[in-house]
């Protein structure tokens, strides 16, 4: 076992294209999910080590967000330790230091769960292997994947890359519920470094986190044909991603898009994420597509920023579009430009 060092890592977002919405204990996915990962909105994680003495009482841990203590951030990562410690018996032999930032804005309704997740955990995991040395890559990026799926539910997704699958379905060779997997067939270059930039709409707090957004699924009147329709649109994008179809990828991706929020707007309580800009966006990309024949399409997270989807081909067009139709709609005129990226990596 090592006495001290330190592993970092980054570990990007991802964007989901068939969406997970409504979960069961613990951190299980009501139906399987699809997503490109990113690329330039990322968490870097460095983990500091350092063996203890005295290994009976609670995780010894620090955290430090962009060089600053973050009380706030703590409750998070001690349920998380507390969920995944009979999978890392390890953990309260080390005194840990997480030292973590983001290459996007804070607060910018990004979520950072998902990068911040996926890299703590691929950390966690390059620690395991100096002190189990004989564990294989493969494995490895596996249990990465459990153990975000056990911060947050999304995050196992961002592990690997570019196109990941998570949820187990008979369509999907090796999938599973508890983690994430590289999207196993081989992806039409249509789909080759795909665009995705983020129109940010609103930076403020979300109003209903996550978690209660899945628990809201529980005796929603629409969850078991929300989940067969999402069944259903694993086995047809899984054929689109294979033969390159960007029409059937534009309907089924802006339809599961609405679909989160119409699962939204029905449940008990209800409620609203998206606001008047996101509306107008998509509206204008629609217009758009019309007017050009370009195939540029949207999908939005919990939230109401917009995810614009295109083909590297379009990217000056798309940027000229955004530019002078849609920068009016996003909060000081802020947006980001990712695109389709290969998941966490060693630094
Ligand atoms: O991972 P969570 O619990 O934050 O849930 C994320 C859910 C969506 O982003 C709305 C959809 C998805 O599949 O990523």
């Amino acid at each position: 076992m090592p006495n001290k060092g330190v592993v970092s890592c980054t570990s990007p977002s991802n964007i989901a294209l068939v969406k997970y919405w409504g979960k069961r204990p613990v951190q299980l996915p009501e139906n399987p999910s699809i997503s490109f990962t990113l690329d330039v909105c990322v968490t870097k994680t460095m983990l500091h080590y350092k063996r203890r003495e005295d290994t009976t009482t609670d995780f010894d841990f620090e955290l430090l967000f962009e060089g600053k203590p973050k009380p706030d951030f703590r409750p998070k990562i001690q349920s998380f330790f507390e969920r995944i410690e009979a999978y890392v018996p390890f953990l309260k032999q080390y005194t840990l230091t997480i030292e973590t930032s983001n290459t996007f804005p804070h607060s910018s309704g990004i979520a950072s769960s998902a990068s911040g997740m996926s890299a703590l955990a691929f950390c966690l995991m390059q620690l395991e292997k100096k002190i189990h040395t004989d564990m294989t890559d493969e494995f490895c990026l596996q249990k990465a994947s459990f153990l975000a799926r056990l911060g947050s539910g999304s995050a196992c997704r961002s592990i690997e890359g570019p196109v990941t699958t998570w949820g187990s379905h008979l369509d999907i060779a090796g999938s599973s519920d508890g983690y994430a997997i590289k999207f196993p067939y081989q992806i039409h270059e249509n789909f080759e470094n795909y665009q995705d930039t983020i129109l940010l709409v609103d930076k403020g707090e979300k109003q209903v986190s996550s978690s209660v957004g899945h628990d809201l699924m529980h005796g929603h009147p629409f969850a078991s044909k929300r989940f067969d329709q999402a069944n259903d649109n694993i086995i047809r994008l899984k054929k689109i991603l294979i033969s390159g179809d960007l029409d059937g990828f534009i309907e089924i991706v802006e339809s599961e898009a609405l679909t989160l929020h119409a699962m939204m707007m029905t449940s008990l309580p209800y409620f609203i994420l998206m606001k008047p800009a996101t509306l107008s966006i998509i509206n204008k990309v629609w217009e758009y597509r019309k007017e050009t024949g370009s195939k540029l399409c949207f999908t939005l997270d919990a939230g109401s920023n917009v995810h614009l989807l295109y083909p590297d081909r379009e990217k000056n067009q798309v940027k000229d579009f955004i530019t002078s139709e849609l920068v009016a709609f996003c909060q000081k005129g802020q947006y980001i430009c990712d695109k389709i990226g290969m998941g966490a990596k060693l630094l």
